[in-house]
């Protein structure tokens, strides 16, 4: 089998390359820098293509004899920064990636894999967990970066109903793992524990997943499925708490023993976010971010664990790979 893979060297896309090609199939990835993918991908048998989304034309053509399009990609860890990305979050996770399936059929590609986010689906009003049946309207969404992937996951839909390739859409939860190079934000908070930079924690609630375990489950999808789809792929509902407690005991480094009230934190980061827009700086965690942290969502991905039989690795295994890939490539935060 030979697979196309965007974002070959972000963190799920650089984990799903590893995945591939340790099962024999020919890997061709798409990088925007060789020089991190030689980093990072060292030592794997992948055919790197250099090229960017903004302008597909120029690399369309390494399409053609892959049988199944991984879609990584996406304009997502520069929304962390401050500014309105909504032009650049449009383009990249809406008009572009309908464009790249397009030329994917147009070049005989069997089958799409597409990765958008559980951010997508709303918070239920019963308490149970969400589902993907409770897909938001793009008001819905908590941020732009959700809201693109909203509005991508309609075009999404509109691409399905108007073409022949199937597109089967993963729906991650917060993503942890080795291979974080940029890093993301999961991998700037674990970094930032290990520096001793975090005050305390705050009440929150998130699913937390493996990296490798989304790349497993969108492996299994491209070999097994037959239309078009979506899996949630939601791993371990935990909250910072824990997670500190987790980080504290794989790294050694004491957790921060403080926990703020809700609204002292919304106060601290809004005023946190002024300052640092005055002196043009950035901050650590942002507003949008600190929504999604507190809605206290619970996704189910008991669907993929049904239909694709995937299972998640313990927390506990994630983040000891995760500190350890940081450790091992000189970043301790
Ligand atoms: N991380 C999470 O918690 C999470 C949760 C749910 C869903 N997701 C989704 O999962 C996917 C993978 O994200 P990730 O966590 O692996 O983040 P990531 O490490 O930031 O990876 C994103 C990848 O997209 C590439 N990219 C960005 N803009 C591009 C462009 N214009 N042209 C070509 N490539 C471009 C990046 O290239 P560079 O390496 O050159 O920067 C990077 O390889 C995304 O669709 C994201 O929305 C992420």
């Amino acid at each position: 089998m030979r697979a196309f893979v965007t974002g070959g060297t972000g963190l799920l896309g650089s984990n799903l390359v590893r995945l591939l090609a340790g099962k024999g199939y020919e890997v061709r990835a798409l990088v925007r820098t060789a020089k991190k993918a030689e980093k990072l991908l060292d030592g794997l048998n992948v055919e790197v293509v250099t090229g960017d989304l903004t302008d597909i034309e120029p690399w369309a053509h390494h399409l053609k004899d892959c049988d199944v399009l991984f879609h990584t990609a996406a304009y997502f860890r520069e929304t962390f920064r401050r500014g309105d990305h909504w032009t650049s979050l449009k383009q990249i996770n809406v008009t572009q990636t309908v464009r790249l399936f397009e030329y994917a059929e147009q070049y005989g590609v069997g089958k799409i894999i597409h990765t958008s986010t559980n951010a997508t689906v709303r918070k239920r009003k019963d308490g149970m967990p969400s589902d993907e049946s409770d897909r938001m309207n793009p008001e819905e969404a908590l941020n732009l970066y959700g809201k693109s992937k909203v509005v991508g996951d309609l075009e999404i839909d509109r691409f399905a109903r108007n073409h022949r390739t199937p597109v089967v859409t993963f729906l991650p939860a917060w993503m942890f793992g080795p291979g974080d190079a940029a890093p993301t934000g999961s991998g700037q908070m674990v970094l930032n524990f290990l520096a001793g930079k975090l005050p305390g924690s705050f009440p929150s609630g998130i699913d937390v997943v493996d990296a490798r375990d989304v790349a497993h489950a969108m492996i299994i999808a491209a070999e097994t499925s037959t239309g078009n789809e979506r899996y949630i792929i939601s791993g371990h509902y935990t909250n910072l708490v824990e997670l500190f407690a987790v980080l504290q005991k794989v790294s050694g480094v004491q957790a921060p023993s403080k926990t703020f009230p809700i609204p002292i934190v919304y106060l601290s980061t809004w005023i946190n976010e002024r300052i640092a827009a005055f002196r043009n700086k950035e901050v650590d965690m942002s507003v949008d971010e600190l929504r999604v942290m507190t809605e206290m969502k619970r996704t189910s991905g008991a669907k993929a664990v049904h239909h694709l039989k995937v299972t998640c690795r313990p927390l506990e295994e994630t983040i000891w790979d995760t500190v350890n890939w940081f450790r091992a490539n000189g970043k301790n935060g």
